[in-house]
């Protein structure tokens, strides 16, 4: 029987999801700007033996019309939001097992940055770190922000992101062999200088050459995750990922996802298996069937076609509002446009390739009412959250849930006092939690590096050079 994995998403910001919640009673998330609100959802989560807390990021902002929308404003619309990676090592101090997974888009900073904040955070949370790789979205709002004339188009977005992580692995694999930092007081020695490796890196986007400054972390790598469901993306999650978000709102498209990165890994020379797929989850579950519809229909109630305008429109540079609501989205994918080289995945789920009718804009406007980005939607009682959560990992091949909360932390308490209890009964959930470092919770590896068929064990220092790809070359 198939164990289920348990994340949550969240954003240092006032609430995920792209949906509206933080003014109800129950929610606490505009206290996010309060490390206490984070060490207390950390701690929860923690006893709790969920594996990760996920924090995405992004530059983005919401853009209507090339312009900040009133409703992203007054309602915290995926704006405004900090830098989640700056608390990692404060959370992870006031916890003893429990994961951090943080974003990190392939397209601004060098991978060499990238690779030394990681390894950075992975020495401090004692292997406990994760990083998404992300090519970003809402990338005309990033582009105008750091000055970017262009924006990269998406499939090339990918490419570039082989490299850059080919880049980061290099340095994180082949730089310093396991013995090298000794820190001897006796023989005064930190670090043996004949077991540092030089790199010459050249590649299309990026070049470095050198020595990677940070010894390595009890990962070395970070646990790859990715997030980004479009064909290319799925490639790209074939080929790198050890953990994969898909994006999923039904069960069909989710279990077509599932099985094709997991086909792609194996063409790889991957055990497509190895791979952990989750999706994201809005989970609101009470005692009663009757308490948990009633506490959904109160977020419902929150939600307005203006909210759902905002979201969209970042994802995808589709103003909805502007749209004739009687007609579908080839209205505007006709008239051609920037439209597809930004999130393409909240595109192609309403144009469907089938052959069925597409949903007018009126009916995504009420489909996306309290959806936003999240993934499934599931309200019920204990046992029928628990039934539901079995029969979807079965139905899908997926490995686990990202818990998207509504009215955090008092949504995910009661998941953890409810829903937790009962998965463990019934065998879905280990009867203690996992300990040991993010690598060996989630993919229940012997140790805490990337597995022998993962692609990036190909920079290991000990391999030898002469099968080493031209472009990724580990010297002396
Ligand atoms: C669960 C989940 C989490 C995500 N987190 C982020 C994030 O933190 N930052 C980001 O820019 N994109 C994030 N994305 C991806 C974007 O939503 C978008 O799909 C992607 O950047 C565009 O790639 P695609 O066209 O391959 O889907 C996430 C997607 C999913 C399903």
């Amino acid at each position: 029987m198939k164990q289920i994995h348990l994340g949550v998403f969240e954003v240092a910001g006032p609430q995920v999801g792209g949906t509206l919640s933080w003014p109800h009673p129950l929610a606490e998330s505009a206290r996010f700007h309060e490390l206490d609100h984070w060490i207390h959802i950390a701690q929860l989560l923690d006893g709790a033996g969920f594996d990760f807390l996920f924090f995405a990021d992004g530059f983005g902002f919401p853009s209507i019309g090339g312009d900040l929308p009133e409703m992203a404003a007054r309602g915290g619309i995926n704006f405004p939001s900090m830098d989640p990676a700056m608390m990692i090592s404060a959370l992870a101090h006031e916890t003893e097992r429990l994961g951090f997974v943080v974003t990190s888009s392939t397209g601004l900073d060098h991978p060499v940055q990238t690779a030394r904040r990681f390894a950075t955070l992975d020495h401090l949370t004692g292997g406990r770190v994760g990083w998404n790789i992300v090519t970003g979205a809402s990338q005309n709002t990033v582009a105008e922000l750091f000055g970017h004339e262009t924006m990269n188009a998406h499939d090339a977005r990918y490419d570039q992101a082989d490299e850059y992580l080919d880049l980061a692995m290099t340095l994180w694999e082949g730089s310093w062999e396991d013995d090298a930092f000794v820190a001897d007081k006796e023989a005064q020695i930190l670090a043996h200088r004949d077991k540092l490796h030089r790199h010459e890196f050249v590649g299309e986007h990026f070049r470095s050459s050198g020595y990677f400054t940070v010894d390595p972390s009890p990962q070395r790598t970070p646990v790859l995750f990715q997030a980004g469901t479009s064909a290319r993306g799925r490639a790209y999650a074939a080929r790198n990922a050890e953990c994969v978000f898909v994006q999923g709102t039904t069960v069909e498209q989710t279990a077509f996802n599932v099985a094709d990165i997991r086909a792609k890994a194996a063409e790889w020379g991957r055990d497509p298996n190895s791979l952990k797929i989750m999706v994201g989850l809005t989970v609101t579950v009470a005692p009663t069937h009757d308490k948990a519809v009633a506490l959904r229909a109160e977020f419902d109630d929150l939600q307005t076609d203006e909210v759902v305008a905002v979201l969209y429109a970042g994802n995808t540079g589709i103003d909805l509002l502007s749209l004739d609501p009687t007609r579908d989205l080839t209205q505007i994918l006709d008239a051609g446009g920037p439209i597809g080289q930004m999130g393409q995945s909240n595109i192609d789920r309403f144009v469907p390739k089938d052959g069925s009718t597409p949903p007018t804009v009126r009916e995504i406007l009420d489909q996306l009412s309290g959806r936003g980005t999240r993934g499934l939607q599931l309200t019920g009682s204990t046992t029928e959250v628990a039934d539901e959560l079995e029969r979807l990992i079965d139905a899908t091949d997926l490995d686990g849930f990202l818990l998207e909360p509504i009215f955090a932390p008092g949504d995910l308490e009661d998941f953890a006092r409810l829903v937790v209890p009962e998965l463990r009964r019934r065998g879905r959930m280990p009867a203690e939690p996992g300990t040991g470092t993010l690598r060996e919770q989630m993919l229940g590896r012997p140790g805490p590096h990337l597995s022998p068929d993962h692609p990036g064990t190909r920079f290991k220092v000990s391999r030898p050079a002469a099968t080493t790809p031209a472009s990724a070359m580990v010297s002396e």
